[in-house]
């Protein structure tokens, strides 16, 4: 059956609504195709793309090109899912004309629906300016790993009265400045329920509670893919890295004992042809 596609107007009307919104992020083929069949209702090209995929040591380091690579991939795949491409560090904090160029390359070039940017109230100018060029924005409050050293680290945002009225004054910000929906990340619960009840944008939190209207996850954290750490925020709903390695295992122990390939894996050829050659080689 015809997949019919999600639209920004699809998911700002899912604000306070049931089903909530379901996001994962993806980054190639196999996994966007899975997430997008499974009836995930956003497929974030993310820049943790750096961390999960190209090994970075964080998101710092990772590129306009290298984003726009994977994101043309994930449109490409996605019948049904919105795909929003994740704006990189350095790509939209020089200026706001620097900033529609880019969010341009990410609707002209990988095909996206619309694109997310980190920051609060600083980054509305951008978000204003690129909102206004027509391409949709989602915005990204409270923690946001593109500036943890400007934060004194990966920590959860908002944990005191100060800093929570300063969160609520971001996502004010970004909600005036045009943004259809916002990323909480690492935000206490009982301040992103504040949040989610005073914007009439749909939230979506990671690590940022049950209240959001709905919820986001790096799927190879999600599924037990990513070696290095796992946030308290976390589900792990799988272990495939433990799939993968024993199969990996298996592989090699049949190679090296002979055991791979059996006759079911390998091609024949006529008898008549092998004899053939049989006869060439005693010429
Ligand atoms: O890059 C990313 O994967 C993200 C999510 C954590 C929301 O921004």
């Amino acid at each position: 059956m015809e997949q019919k596609k999600l639209t920004v107007f699809d998911i700002k009307s899912r604000k306070n609504s049931s089903p909530r919104i379901s996001m994962l992020t993806a980054y190639d083929y196999p996994w966007a195709l899975l997430a997008d069949q499974s009836g995930i209702d956003i497929l974030l090209v993310g820049d943790s793309l750096g961390m999960v995929v190209l090994g970075y040591q964080d998101t710092v380091s990772v590129t306009m090109d290298e984003m726009i690579h994977h994101v043309k991939i994930v449109s490409r795949v996605a019948k049904r899912a919105l795909v929003i491409g994740d704006m990189p560090f350095g790509s939209y904090n020089v200026s706001k004309e620097k900033a529609v160029e880019n969010a341009n390359r990410f609707m002209k070039e990988g095909r996206a629906d619309c694109v997310k940017l980190e920051g609060g109230k600083t980054m509305a100018p951008v978000i204003e300016a690129i909102v206004n060029a027509g391409i949709p924005v989602q915005g990204h409050i409270g923690l946001t790993p593109q500036t943890a050293s400007a934060l004194g680290g990966f920590k959860v945002q908002g944990k005191n009265a100060e800093a929570a009225r300063a969160l609520i004054e971001d996502a004010k910000a970004v909600e005036k400045a045009g943004c259809f929906s916002l990323v909480m990340e690492a935000v206490p619960a009982p301040v992103a329920k504040i949040i989610t009840e005073t914007v009439s944008i749909p939230t979506i939190g990671i690590g940022a509670g049950i209240d959001c209207d709905g919820q986001v996850l790096v799927m190879y954290d999600m599924v037990g893919l990513f070696d290095r750490f796992t946030p308290k925020f976390v589900k792990q709903y799988a272990k495939i890295s433990e799939i993968i390695s024993s199969a990996i295992a298996e592989f090699k122990a049949d190679v090296e004992n002979g055991r791979f390939p059996e006759e079911k894996h390998s091609f024949t050829m006529k008898s008549d042809e092998l004899e053939k050659i049989e006869k060439y080689l005693k010429e």
